[in-house]
Order: structure tokens, then sequence, then C-alpha cells
């Protein structure tokens, strides 16, 4: 078998065999097939598609390409979450321990911000002392004392799409739903989890840009976990505008901090809650989604969750006196509020030129090799329907260097639309996907 001949059937609109699709990405892991034909599949596959039976194998074989982890020793329900990435998006940090805290196992590996979408474990790095590299039998040993842990990607595991995901970075072939499915499935499915809870984000600040496309990625997802012998929820979520009124790292994790204490912003809230009773329910923890709410809701009002949180981020080194006085954590020299400049009633506020304008302030990264500032970014951002005076401030821009908040102004000087008529907030939640 040659790859040339696999990808020239790709291109030609044929369908692969598994063995050719696990010929190649074999080949991929170990060097024997060079970048630039992994690039030339993936392209084709970005024009031609994958059936799902091609994306099942896709899945399985980049999964297998390293390390399965087996968590078998944790004795609870492992539910996991993954978002697909979107514009202050700070769910995970209220979640993992809010779920934990109704006695499921967590565990959590995310990833770094790149390009528009911030990252969790930008985020938690944003906490003095906090480690992101623990090793799998560590991993292990603080789920079954914590009940959670949120780390990043060991080396050892699905390192084929290590590889693959930098080359489709760069290749133009991220936004292929075949090759995002497979992608994100096989890190889960190698995470050793029973269940996974997706939210897939669709709109201005996510990589589907449509509800159409949200739901076609979602139940492919759904599909591949099921066929997997995993519990499997998608919730489809609304990204046009950011979520909370915060974007950046420790303004994210101020933000998250409130919410564990049962004073975070209502979309933000909601979400999680939504997550987490579909996750307590495929860990039979809750009979039904109403019912988890409720024990949900108590285990934030009484301080359980962050208190679970405080437990999660000790065992991971991390310095818990910035989690009781979150204004010790990294903040920035210039703080800076951005009036508006017009009467109305806010009718847009585009997700993507934020996520942009927090790059700008240094919040994010251009290239995987960047440095971010943990305490630039935006806080008191104002949210859709909201009555606007000109003048009144819309955000506050955070950065240790006033070029950059000048240069953020410029990328925001589009980011807002107004209306003269009353505006309803956007429907958050739009889809669950079984
Ligand atoms: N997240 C991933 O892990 N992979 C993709 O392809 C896209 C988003």
């Amino acid at each position: 078998m040659l790859a040339q001949w696999i990808i020239e059937k790709k291109r030609d609109g044929q369908h692969l065999s598994a063995e050719e699709i696990r010929f190649f990405i074999k080949g991929y892991t170990s060097g024997l097939i060079p970048d630039y034909q992994m690039a030339a599949l993936a392209m084709t596959v970005f024009f031609n598609g994958m059936n799902f039976e091609e994306v099942t194998v896709l899945t399985d074989s980049m999964m297998r390409s390293g390390k399965v982890l087996n968590l078998s020793s944790v004795k609870k329900h492992k539910v996991d979450k993954h978002s697909t990435g979107g514009i202050g998006d700070k769910v995970s940090l209220v979640l993992a321990p809010l779920v934990a805290s109704c006695g499921i196992a967590v565990p959590m590996m995310s990833g770094r911000g790149l390009g528009i979408t911030g990252g969790t474990l930008d985020k938690m790095e944003s906490i003095p002392g906090y480690s992101v590299n623990l090793s799998p039998s560590r991993f292990i040993s603080v789920l079954k004392k914590c009940g959670c842990s949120m780390i990043g990607q060991t080396p050892e595991l699905v390192p084929a799409d290590r590889k693959l995901y930098a080359l489709r970075d760069v290749t133009a072939t991220v936004p292929s739903i075949p090759l995002i499915s497979a992608s994100i499935m096989s890190k889960k499915l190698a995470e050793g989890a029973d269940s996974l809870v997706l939210d897939v984000k669709w709109g201005k600040g996510a990589f589907m840009k449509t509800r159409k496309q949200a739901k076609v990625l979602a139940k492919t997802m759904v599909e591949i976990g099921k066929r997997m012998k995993r519990g499997m929820i998608a919730v489809l979520t609304n990204m046009n505008q950011p979520l909370g009124r915060t974007v950046g790292n420790a303004v994210e994790v101020r933000e998250s901090i409130d919410t564990l204490k049962g004073q975070g912003p209502d979309d933000l809230v909601e979400i999680t809650l939504a997550l987490g009773a579909r996750m307590l329910v495929l860990g039979k923890a809750a009979k039904n989604p109403a019912q988890a709410v409720e024990i949900l809701k108590k285990k934030l009002s009484s301080g359980a969750a962050f208190e679970k949180f405080k437990e999660m981020v000790k065992f991971h080194g991390g310095k818990i006196e910035y989690l009781d006085n979150p204004d010790k954590l990294p903040s920035a020299r210039f703080k800076t509020s951005y009036p508006s400049p017009r009467n109305g009633h806010l009718s847009k506020i585009d997700a993507e030129l934020i996520g942009r304008a927090c790059i700008v302030l240094g919040a994010g990264r251009r290239t995987v090799d960047d440095k971010i500032d943990h305490s630039a970014g935006i806080t008191k951002l104002v949210k859709i329907g909201e009555k606007i005076k000109k003048g009144q401030s819309l955000l506050t821009l955070h950065a240790n260097n006033k070029k950059k908040i000048e240069d953020a102004k410029t990328v925001l000087a589009a980011a807002f639309g107004f209306s003269k008529k009353r505006i309803s907030p956007p429907k958050l939640i739009t889809d669950i996907i079984t």
C-alpha cells in the first residue's frame, strides 16, 4: 500500500477502508508518512468528508496511536466534559469541582488557548503554584482522593493528534467535521472516562459558525462515543457573545470563584447547571436533569463546590490563599474602561473580535510558542439586551502596556451593535443531543 494511492482514492470521492486509514495513521505517527502527505489527505478529507464508518476507524486508530489510560482503580463513576472552545468559557473551572462535590469522579484533560479561544490550562496556571503536568499515576491518585483533577494532555496520549492538530493548524484544515470529531473523541476516549458530556458551541466565537454545522458535529461525536460504549450527551450552546463578564485568564479565575460561591453571572450558571445535570444523570447521581439541578444548586450555595475547588488546587501544588483572596491573583498595571459611542439597546457583541482584542492585550497566543500574560484581559463586559447610555463603559481593558490597550480599542471598534428597540438576550442552550 502506498500513501499516495490512499490520498488519490479520497481525492476522487471514494470511501477509505479501515485498513487504509489505520495504515495512514500508523505511518504518520511513526514518521514513515511525511507531513506533506498527511496534509494532502487532510485537505481531501476537508473537501470530500468521510462517512461514519471512516470517522469511527480514524478515531479508533488515533486513540490507539499512544497509551490509553486505565481508570478502573477509581471506583466512582467517571464523567468528563469537553467544550469545543469559546470566548470567556470558564465552565470547566466551576463544573469539575461542582460535579466532584456530588460524588462523581471528573478526570479532566484540557488544552491551552490557541487562536481566539481560551484554554483551561492557561486559566488554571494563573493560580500561583498550580501544576497541570501530573504523571498518569499521580492523576489517578488525585482522582481517588479528591474526585477531580484538571491536567494537560500527557505526551503518551494520542501522539497522532498532537502531530496532526499542529499540521492542520498551519494547512487550513481545522474546520472539518470528521477531523474535529476524530481529534476530540480520540483524546477523550483515551482518557478513560465512562461517560462524556459535550458542550458544542456555535456562533461567531466558535469553530462551528452555524447551529446546523454544530448539530452535525455533535451527532457525529455522540455516535462515535456510543459505538465505543461510552455514555454520551451533547449540549449545543450559543457562542455569539462571550460567556460571563470576563475574558482572559486570572480575570476568569476570579469570576469562576464568584460562581463557585453562588454569585456567578446568569449565563455561566445556566450552562454550568445544564452540563452538570447531564453529568450527574450519566454518573447515576440523579434520576433526571431537574433533580440534578437541585443537587448542584445546593453544592454551590453551601460552599461545598468552592471547598472542592480549593482541595483540587492544593493537590496540584496551587496556593489556596489566592483563592481566598482573589485580588491577589495576577493583576495588570493598567485598567481602562471602554465607553459606548452611543445610546441604545445592545444588539450585538462580536465574540470573535473580543477574543482578538484579548490576544492583543496579551491574554491569548498568536502562535503555539507565544507566552501569555495571565493578568491581561477584559472584565465588566456588558451583555446583549442591556440598555446602554452614550459614554457608559462597555467593558474594562486590562494590560501591562498602554499601547496594547490602544491597539485593543481599535479591534473593538466594530464589536458592538445597538438597536433603538428592546432586544431579548439570545437563547443560550439551543439543543440537547442524546
Ligand atoms: N479541539 C480539538 O481538540 N481538536 C480539533 O480538531 C478542534 C478542536
